[in-house]
């Protein structure tokens, strides 16, 4: 790995044995792109990758009538001076202008990756691990400086990147602040997006590009949504899971986001991805700044799987952080499916003596634990025990269930708070409002004015000391509604565009603070199932409740389609009950396990009303979880049959050396006199024997030929099988 600057050239050259990423300093100061792809040799000829050709009707830089920056790649474009497309940042300055000139002047090459300023990233461990370089550029007029920061790790295809603004001695308004543009020299991309709505999370979207705007985006204040995911890949028309080339675009944040690709009448690309400039501005005061999230690029050349790996790898083990980065997790019950808001300490114990007797090692109190919560519709910031319902606390069922040799975990909703509540009695201020005009209620809730310091201390303490005072191991950190009227009180009139990303920086210093005072509690964040399914998440949280919707089938596809930019370990993952409660349908116990084995595992139904050879199935599932966890939390993931495209659904993990993998195939629905069918599988050594149910096969013939799956016959909709695939 290395970053090299070539002096006389003025490119910039980043490379590792993977990838290149090159660069140059524009004729007019800023800052071009001149290849990101497959890694090239490092060598003075890597100008000749700069193009510059005259477009009639546009405003030049300079007298020669060809230099113009509508033609540039470039990395960090504005508005302004000749370049008409889609800019990444803008600026207004004191006498009303947006029109910045920021030219090179000077960059710096360090070893290793330096953190984001109060915002989460990806790390090293060791500095040898990556190689930073930032590009300092100035706009003298307005004394301001920008730093292009560019991180390229040595082990994995990926360059991150962010951008920080400096003022001096003027004050300026940031109107647009994205993290980082890509030009791309074509447009024979596809745009795969991850899309959906409540219950229904990142499925696949895949469209040509087209000359024009194709975006993603949020704007729901507090979460990266279900309906749009911050992760997205441009890939080329002929790219399949095991080949061709893709681009991975990861946003490392969990607040309103933009995610777009622009093609313009020259068929180039432009890529931009930050925080959306609609409900933002920021003031900066003189000697102040400001810093962008960060965005992770993944280049592949092999694929989707080619592209997922690496990437599920980087999240897991240098964005991910803490005690639980490495550890299997544990197998939970959760009574949420089982008993919603209707429980009582018997029940709950009655459940929890259960679960343990077929081998379940955390036990999950979900929502209504606290205040007077018997509904949706009350006591929402009230985060006391209800002790009508357990009568010792919170302490005292932590107490019993430890005792009953589980661990014990709880359900929270910090941001959230209902009119009906003692904290809204006394503090109606502290919800976000607009003076004079009515609120909107979502899920009979409000939304606490996260931009407001003394709110999140307010939480900071009451959290804090529930997780001190009782045996708390786990917390389910939830939030059910976005934002509206998003107007704080204990903010002034010019600095109401700050509220929404100040309430992002404020529940990162809350979710810092409370991971940092409670390290071995494991936190996995959720927002009504899978809306907040983002890095930003990932770096505090290292689960995340994938879906609401836990009918296997559809989990098929929420999964398949969230493995494509996150890891495994991250994908809240249970068993539910027969018939489905989201979609009433009925589907196998087994299968409903073999789908949620890929991820973190757990159960969620009331399993004292199973018979004793359901226990006993289920008693086999927890003991195969846990053998089988580490690989398939921590293996190479990789996708094989899509259940966007076919009845089927096919995945599976191998360990490092591949010695032992674990392959999954789902059918849905059952179809009469079927053909023979063919899984093949990947990731495999091709001169390996491997062990599969009673016969033996080299790698090469089951990656090129496949298992024949032949059971699904006779064993109707929804039949699920697991092959363990061992070297011999
Ligand atoms: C939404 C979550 O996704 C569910 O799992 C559950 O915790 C409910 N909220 C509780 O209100």
């Amino acid at each position: 790995m290395a970053i090299v600057f070539q002096e006389k050239t003025k490119v910039f050259h980043l490379y590792n044995e993977k990838i290149s990423y090159v660069m140059t300093v524009l004729p007019e100061g800023s800052i071009g792109n001149l290849y990101y792809g497959r890694r090239l040799n490092d060598n003075e000829y890597l100008l000749n990758l700069y193009q510059s050709r005259r477009r009639d009707m546009s405003a030049c830089s300079f007298d020669d009538d060809i230099f113009t920056l509508d033609d540039m790649k470039q990395e960090y474009p504005q508005y302004g001076h000749g370049d008409l497309r889609n800019p990444a940042y803008k600026i207004e300055q004191d006498n009303g202008s947006t029109i910045c000139e920021f030219v090179y002047d000077h960059h710096e090459i360090i070893q290793g990756k330096p953190p984001l300023e109060n915002l989460p990233g990806c790390y090293v461990e060791k500095i040898a691990e990556a190689e930073t370089l930032i590009i300092t550029l100035k706009d003298s007029l307005i004394e301001m400086e920008m730093k292009l920061f560019y991180t390229i790790y040595r082990d994995y295809p990926i360059i991150t990147r962010h951008c920080e603004f400096y003022t001096a001695g003027k004050e300026v308004v940031l109107e647009r602040a994205l993290s980082m543009c890509l030009d791309l020299p074509d447009s024979n991309y596809q745009m795969i997006t991850f899309t959906g709505a409540w219950a229904r999370e990142r499925a696949v979207t895949r469209r040509d590009l087209q000359i024009g705007v194709q975006s993603i985006y949020s704007l729901r204040g507090n979460g990266s949504s279900a309906q749009m995911n911050p992760f997205f890949m441009l890939a080329r028309k002929n790219t399949t899971e095991q080949a061709g080339e893709a681009i991975g675009f990861s946003f490392v944040y969990s607040g309103n986001f933009l995610g777009q690709a622009e093609v313009d009448n020259y068929h180039v690309t432009r890529v931009l991805m930050g925080i959306h400039p609609e409900c933002f501005s920021w003031h900066l005061a003189q000697n102040d700044h400001f810093v962008t999230p960060e965005v992770i690029l993944t280049y592949s050349d092999e694929g989707f799987n080619g592209l997922s790996i690496p990437l599920h790898k980087l999240l897991r083990t240098r964005l991910a952080r803490g005690y639980w980065r490495d550890r299997e997790r544990p197998v939970l019950i959760n009574n949420w499916e089982a008993t919603y808001f209707d429980f009582d300490e018997e029940k709950i114990i009655n459940l929890a003596a259960k679960a343990k007797s077929i081998g379940i090692e955390l036990f999950v109190l979900d929502d209504g634990w606290f205040g007077e919560r018997n509904s949706d519709k009350s006591s929402l910031g009230d985060w006391y025990v209800n002790t009508s319902k357990l009568p010792g606390g919170i302490t005292g069922l932590a107490e019993k269930i430890e005792g009953l040799g589980m661990k014990f975990g709880i359900w929270i909703e910090p941001e959230s708070i209902n009119a009906d509540s003692d904290l809204y009695r006394s503090h109606s201020q502290w919800v976000l409002q607009v003076p004079g005009r009515r609120m909107s209620p979502s899920r009979n809730q409000f939304i606490l004015d996260f931009s407001n310091d003394e709110v999140v201390d307010y939480l900071a303490e009451r959290i804090d000391s529930l997780l001190a005072t009782a045996k708390i191991s786990y917390v389910k950190w939830d939030m059910n509604r976005s934002l509206s009227e998003a107007f704080s009180l204990a903010a002034s009139a010019d600095k109401q565009q700050m509220v929404m990303h100040k309430y992002i920086l404020n529940l990162y210093r809350l979710y810092e603070y409370l991971t940092s005072r409670h390290p071995e509690v494991l936190f996995e964040s959720c927002s009504s199932g899978g809306a907040r399914f983002d890095c930003g998440m990932l770096y505090y949280a290292p689960q995340t409740w994938a879906s609401d919707d836990t009918d296997a089938w559809q989990r098929c596809q929420i999964q398949y389609g969230t493995s494509y930019g996150y890891p495994i370990s991250m994908i809240g993952s249970h068993v539910s009950a027969s018939p489905n409660h989201q979609l009433g349908r009925n589907t196998p116990l087994t299968t409903r396990a073999n789908v949620a084995y890929f991820g973190t595992f757990g159960y969620e139904m009331d399993i004292t009303e199973c018979t004793e050879e359901e226990l006993d199935e289920m008693k086999k599932q927890i003991e195969f979880m846990k053998e089988n966890r580490r690989l398939i939390q921590q293996g190479d993931f990789y996708r094989l049959v899509s259940p966007f495209e076919t009845n089927n659904n096919a995945w599976m993990v191998v360990n490092e050396n591949k010695s032992k993998a674990i392959a999954g195939f789902y059918q849905c629905l059952n179809t009469i006199n079927q053909g023979y069918y063919y899984l093949k599988l990947q990731g495999l050594d091709p001169d390996q024997l491997y062990q599969v149910d009673d016969k033996r096969y080299y790698g090469d013939v089951l990656m090129n030929v496949g298992i024949c799956v032949d059971e699904r016959k006779i064993n109707g909709d929804f039949y699920s099988k697991i092959y363990l695939i061992e070297a011999v």
